[in-house]
């Protein structure tokens, strides 16, 4: 441990004199930018959202020379004087190796859609891998009933107004049926809701046994090498209680990687910050996701440019 930190460290200090930057060329959402540039002494980073004719949002990034950023900044609307192309031009300078500055910038603020599990007429919701967002008037929702003709029960799994969910709630326990199958207790007739993402396993008896979801893999990306970066986001749904691993080129862990790479890991995410990639760590990036219910990957490929 001792040793990856000093290697990261040392890496770290040779890059540490300026801004490590995004670097997109129109992505729907800033948030989706995951190249990294080094910028120069006198560069910051920058954000630019135009609007496209379709009406869509499109977002570049990278590097842009300080001072002009510092003029920019100070000048007042902006984004008015051209012609409603450029909605939104703002600079950064405190960017970071791990965290760069200008992922956050002209206003994408994070989505408050609840994301749910979704499946219809389940005989085994613990299977269901679905996953959908919800409108924001919206939260997550599993219900059960005895089939009328095979008498099985059965469960829907998705996302269900807020209003409605208040109704269920207030009904509560009127509504909810238990039967005893052995040392298996089954719920008919349930409604429920719960406000958290992904929570709707777990209601209605389901049991939490599902194997990794993702909810945000990585993207393969063209890099030129020695120049740009990537950070390699691979994320699970909490519900599963998944441990996260990269593998690279058939090895695992510290070993696996190059020195440069930096891990940086919390519960259910865990990312690779590539930075500069150099032609050695060009290859397929493998994440491995295990639960005790089994094991889901993902991967991404870096190429040269
Ligand atoms: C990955 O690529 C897909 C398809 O090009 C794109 O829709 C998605 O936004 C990208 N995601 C990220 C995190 O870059
Ligand atoms: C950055 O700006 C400083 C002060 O204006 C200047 O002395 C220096 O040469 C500049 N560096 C580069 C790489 O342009
Ligand atoms: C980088 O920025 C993040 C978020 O602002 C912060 O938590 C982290 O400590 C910073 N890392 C370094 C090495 O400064
Ligand atoms: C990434 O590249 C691999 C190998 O070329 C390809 O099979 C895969 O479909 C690509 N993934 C995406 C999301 O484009
Ligand atoms: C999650 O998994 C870890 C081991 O991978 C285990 O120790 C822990 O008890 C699990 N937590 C839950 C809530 O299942
Ligand atoms: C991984 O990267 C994503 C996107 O940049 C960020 O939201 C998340 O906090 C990062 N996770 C860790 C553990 O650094």
């Amino acid at each position: 441990m001792l040793q990856i930190f000093i290697l990261v460290a040392a890496t770290a200090s040779v890059y540490a004199v300026t801004n490590q930057c995004f670097n997109c060329n129109g992505v729907p959402a800033q948030e989706d930018c995951d190249v990294l540039i080094q910028c120069g002494e006198n560069e910051s980073c920058f954000v630019r959202k135009s609007t496209q004719y379709n009406g869509k949002p499109l977002f570049e990034s990278g590097c842009f020379s300080k001072p002009t950023c510092d003029t920019l900044n100070q000048i007042a609307g902006l984004g008015k004087r051209e012609a409603g192309l450029t909605n939104c031009f703002e600079c950064c300078y405190t960017g970071n190796r791990t965290h760069p500055c200008n992922n956050k910038l002209c206003g994408t603020p994070p989505s408050r859609e609840r994301k749910c599990f979704s499946c219809s007429d389940a005989l085994h919701p613990d299977d269901c891998e679905t996953i959908i967002p919800c409108s924001e008037d919206s939260i997550c929702y599993a219900g059960s009933y005895r089939h009328p003709f095979s008498h099985e029960i059965r469960y829907n799994l998705g996302c269900q107004h807020k209003d409605t969910c208040r109704v269920f709630q207030s009904l509560a326990h009127g509504h909810v049926s238990s039967s005893s199958h052995g040392d298996s207790v089954e719920t008919s007739h349930c409604n429920d809701c719960c406000d958290d993402d992904y929570c709707n396993i777990g209601l209605c008896g389901i049991p939490k046994r599902v194997k990794p979801i993702f909810t945000y893999k990585p993207n393969n990306s063209t890099l030129r090498p020695d120049l740009e970066g990537v950070i390699l986001v691979c994320k699970t749904e909490p519900v599963s209680n998944a441990t996260i691993h990269w593998e690279f080129k058939g090895l695992t862990g510290s070993s696996a990687l190059s020195n440069g790479v930096k891990v940086s890991s919390a519960p259910n995410n865990v990312n690779l910050t590539i930075f500069p990639a150099h032609q050695g760590d060009m290859g397929e990036y493998i994440c491995v996701a295990t639960n005790s219910v089994g094991t889901s990957t993902t991967s991404a490929f870096l190429r040269p440019k």
